[in-house]
């Protein structure tokens, strides 16, 4: 008798794990996808994962819909290198992955046991969105998720990968969350489809280039990462995850550290160029000086002239945030605006301190940016660095002109320490700049003015383009060697370890979206 009731659980589970049959599965595996439990057990420590939810099916009355156990998606926990996780998977091959009344029930409960325990909540993509036949049902779901995300958001950290087609309001859970990773040639994401865009404003665009991992990963800024593979997806999303807490009440995770705190780096100085208007790279600094050179960059493929993304410094994750003069000469625009503030807001809110390397001739100028917003999208970041209190370290390495000295983590936001090197050049405006202004009228008269312009630039530049006259007020707090950037940073994050600072209690804050 009980070993019927044994087979009979055999056979459901063995239904409930051939999700929408063979036939689907082939052809899952043959558009290159893999399947919602293929995914997870990608993602997860080899048998840790529990599934949860396997036996639901729909409710629907409407006799059309055929049924299924899971009802579109894979739910549950397991652990990924052995810290807990919570994880829904999209199931594509049951009704292409659609979202019932039941599906989104199960994605709910997943949500709230990740916040009562508080651990991370990964979500993989591959859906058809909002299941038509479920009509307002579907709607009342994805409701249900987007008050979910929202609640989460500060609180546990959301990752998102997008492996499939995400369409329609369906994206928003996504945007919501803190981290989207997209698959290549296989991640879609659109609030409407090309067909639409065909039908309203005549415009032909295959499902790629209008919503694919390229597409958001450098165009809108949508998906942080992109993956080559669902395998290299899942790498990304277990790299991400070393460097993050399990919640906001919680550290980052250390790791033994394996480079010496203490190591100088005399080669330093030689990658800034003595001619300040040659491009470097930015991230051969970084390299040298975090932990191993390990630098995980976050969205690597948007806004490029700001770099952000996870670091260690003596085995402890820091949040990195630095000019980048390979692009716009390191000048902050809307992009770089928006992508460094989200970041220093997930840093701040995760415990992570904040490293801030500058070298920035000032704001993008034109009607591009002031039309579209520079102002209002400018001033986030000024936002994020004062609302953060987290440890918050700066090292100016060149320019910090105007405006964009001042968001770039300086004193005024609360920054804790601020280093400069012997090369940093702290003024209002860049020399050119400055003396067009102050000289308009000597150099409109001028019988040479091009080389009268030379020789006022260069005694603007001795005079104000160095960090003494900041040091001198305190405003830098010591101006360093370059090549002890790594030991000086480690010390100032060691002393800022126990770091407490109070905010005015608030509902919440206004930032200028
Ligand atoms: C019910 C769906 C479905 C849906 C797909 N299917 N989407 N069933 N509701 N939303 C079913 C298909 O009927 C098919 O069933 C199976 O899933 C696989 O779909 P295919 O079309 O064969 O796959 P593919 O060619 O890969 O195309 C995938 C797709 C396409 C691009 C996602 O299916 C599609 O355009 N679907 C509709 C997308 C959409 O408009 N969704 C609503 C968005 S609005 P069979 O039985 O034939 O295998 C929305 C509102 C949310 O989501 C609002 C939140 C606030």
């Amino acid at each position: 008798m009980h070993e019927e009731k044994v087979k009979r659980l055999a056979s459901m589970k063995k239904s409930a794990e051939g999700g929408g049959g063979n036939e689907k599965i082939e052809a899952q595996h043959s558009k290159g996808k893999l399947t919602a439990r293929e995914r997870i057990a990608l993602l997860v420590d080899e048998g840790s994962f529990v599934e949860i939810d396997k036996y639901v099916t729909h409710r629907s009355d409407d006799p059309s819909i055929p049924k299924f156990y899971g009802d579109g998606v894979v739910t549950g926990f397991g652990t990924v290198n052995g810290r807990q996780v919570f994880v829904f998977s999209y199931d594509f091959t049951v009704l292409g992955g659609s979202l019932g009344e039941m599906t989104g029930k199960k994605i709910v409960k997943t949500m709230d046991q990740a916040m009562k325990v508080g651990c991370p909540i990964i979500g993989i993509v591959d859906s058809g969105g909002a299941r038509i036949q479920e009509g307002v049902s579907s709607l009342d779901g994805y409701g249900d998720i987007f008050f979910r995300n929202t609640m989460a958001s500060g609180v546990i950290p959301q990752i998102t990968a997008s492996i499939g087609p995400c369409a329609g309001g369906a994206v928003y859970s996504p945007a919501m969350t803190d981290f989207v990773l997209m698959v290549e040639n296989v991640g879609q994401m659109f609030v409407t489809g090309p067909d639409v865009v065909k039908e309203v404003l005549s415009q032909e665009v295959s499902f790629d280039e209008l919503g694919g991992a390229r597409a958001h990963g450098s165009k809108s800024g949508v998906a942080q990462f992109v993956a080559k593979n669902e395998y290299d997806c899942f790498d990304k999303i277990k790299k991400l995850l070393s460097f993050i807490p399990q919640n906001n009440a919680e550290e980052p995770p250390a790791v033994e550290p394996t480079d010496d705190p203490n190591r100088i780096d005399p080669n330093l100085i030689s990658l800034l160029p003595e001619n300040p208007y040659q491009q470097y790279d930015m991230k051969d600094i970084i390299k040298s000086v975090v932990d191993n050179g390990d630098f995980f960059e976050v969205h690597e493929l948007f806004a490029e002239n700001v770099l952000v993304g996870f670091a260690r410094m003596n085995g402890k994750t820091i949040g990195l945030i630095a000019n980048q003069p390979m692009l716009l000469a390191g000048a902050l625009d809307i992009n770089s605006a928006n992508k460094a503030a989200r970041f220093i807001r997930f840093c701040d809110a995760f415990n992570i301190p904040i490293v801030t390397l500058v070298d920035t001739p000032g704001y993008l100028p034109g009607t591009d940016q002031e039309h579209n917003g520079i102002i209002r999208h400018g001033s986030k970041m000024l936002f994020a660095y004062c609302e953060a209190t987290v440890p918050k370290i700066t090292c100016i390495i060149g320019k910090a002109y105007g405006g964009a000295y001042i968001a770039m983590g300086s004193k005024n936001l609360r920054a804790d320490v601020n280093y400069a090197w012997p090369s940093a050049e702290i003024a209002v405006l860049g020399p050119e700049a400055a003396v067009t202004i102050t000289h308009r009228k000597t150099l409109k008269d001028a019988p040479d003015a091009a080389v009268l312009k030379k020789k006022l630039a260069k005694e603007y530049r001795d005079k104000f383009a160095n960090p003494y006259l900041a040091a001198e007020k305190g405003i830098i707090d010591l101006v360093i060697d370059p090549m002890e950037t790594r030991p000086m940073i480690i010390r100032a994050l060691e002393a800022l370890a126990n770091k407490k600072e109070a905010r005015p209690w608030k509902k919440h804050g206004n930032i200028n979206l």
